[in-house]
């Protein structure tokens, strides 16, 4: 919904009060400060096309615009949408391509996105480019590009956790005339904010840090251009994705405890990759907040400080890395991410198992990359949990 018509709010409070308050004026009749969960499919009209300006849940629902105020008020844009799945927002993005132009897509994006991209927007004439955008030559060799109609960027990248400068992409996209679309899922709004970096478009895969409860499905777009809005509000309308009241209303209340859970995930995080970093049988650690990681300066420039999202590569084979995984009592071995219980992922077997044979060994991701999130239980046992793990 337009957030800035329909919900306002003081543009001079901190994003903490505004994730409580957006989208939460008290409703008309009883003054509930919490908006009620609106379940109806269909609006009685007064005559023919005479209505409330409700008429049909799929375009219009009340739930679904309180949290899409809140939505907006996360990325500090004019607007915001809800969807059924992370793929179901990013599909009404990808919707905008132009058939017969090119699309730059980091090489490490989500397992599923890759997927979408190549099964079912490649077979109508839009060609993908899977590229490395966190080397520097990324943005030199890309200058003259003619008909490159979006970049889409993920970043930090699931799961090898490579970071993509946002500022210079935002030129990149700028001077090439394409439109710069940014997956924040693994940082969450707290942390790092695309649209103020210059990107056009954020979205969120909302089942993981903004539901924040492993309890729901959901994808969001947050953006302050009124056309991009227009466009992707239609295909949520005329495809039908858009996300389902009950979940709205998960989702609405979930952006009110994002700050602290965040703060935790994040204290959380930074005692385990320190615990990490040191222990004998981890051969690399892939968080770009570690003072040795190659994206340390990128990471102080252009986050807040780091989710609970981290890999690791353990020293020696398929067979360690399973009794590793099986040892685990606290993190629990699971797909997903952002919630907040403790989950570990084999990337290679699980989540990134549809990324094509090749380009996953290109990009690492083989039997010894884990993939931990790190949820906002006490960091001791954590650490205990890994530590035990680790010696099995
Ligand atoms: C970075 C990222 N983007 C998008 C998605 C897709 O979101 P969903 O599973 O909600 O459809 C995921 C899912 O894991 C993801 O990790």
């Amino acid at each position: 919904m337009d957030s800035k018509t329909k919900h306002k709010l003081n543009t001079n409070w901190n994003q903490e009060t505004k994730w409580i308050h957006a989208g939460c004026e008290p409703e008309k009749t009883t003054g509930a400060v919490v908006p009620p969960i609106s379940v109806s499919s269909t609006y009685a009209q007064s005559a023919p096309g005479v209505h409330t300006g409700y008429e049909y849940a799929r375009s219009e629902n009340p739930t679904r615009e309180a949290v899409e105020a809140g939505l907006a008020a996360l990325e500090n844009a004019k607007f915001g949408l809800a969807f059924s799945s992370g793929l179901a927002a990013e599909q009404a993005i990808a919707q905008q391509f132009t058939p017969g132009s090119r699309v730059l897509v980091c090489d490490d994006v989500y397992g599923g996105t890759g997927r979408m991209f190549r099964k079912f927007f490649a077979p109508h004439g839009i060609e993908f480019s899977f590229v490395n955008m966190s080397e520097p030559s990324f943005f030199t060799e890309h200058q003259n590009e003619k008909n490159v109609s979006a970049i889409w960027v993920e970043t930090p990248t699931n799961p090898t956790m490579k970071m993509v400068d946002i500022e210079k992409a935002a030129q990149l996209a700028k001077k090439i005339g394409a439109t710069l679309i940014v997956d924040n899922t693994f940082c969450s709004p707290y942390f790092q904010n695309p649209l103020a970096l210059g990107a056009d478009i954020v979205l969120h895969s909302a089942t993981k840090y903004i539901g924040g409860h492993s309890d729901l499905v959901a994808g969001v777009v947050m953006t302050n251009n009124q056309e991009l809005y227009d466009k992707i509000k239609f295909v949520q309308f005329a495809i039908g994705a858009m996300l389902n009241p009950f979940d709205c209303f998960l989702i609405h209340r979930s952006i009110k405890t994002l700050s602290v859970r965040m703060q935790k995930h994040s204290e959380n995080a930074v005692k385990v990759a320190n615990f990490l970093a040191e222990h004998p049988k981890v051969e690399t650690l892939y968080f770009p907040w570690h003072q040795k990681s190659p994206f340390y300066e990128l990471a102080k420039k252009q986050t807040r400080g780091p989710s609970g999202m981290m890999s690791i590569r353990l020293k020696g084979a398929m067979s360690d890395s399973t009794k590793f995984l099986q040892n685990l009592k606290v993190f629990t071995l699971a797909e997903s991410l952002g919630g907040v219980e403790s989950l570990v992922n084999h990337p290679e077997k699980m989540t990134h198992a549809s990324v094509p044979e090749q380009l996953r060994k290109e990009l690492g991701i083989d039997s010894q990359l884990i993939r931990l999130s790190v949820g906002i239980e006490n960091a001791d046992d954590l650490i205990d949990d890994l530590k035990h793990a680790l010696s099995a």
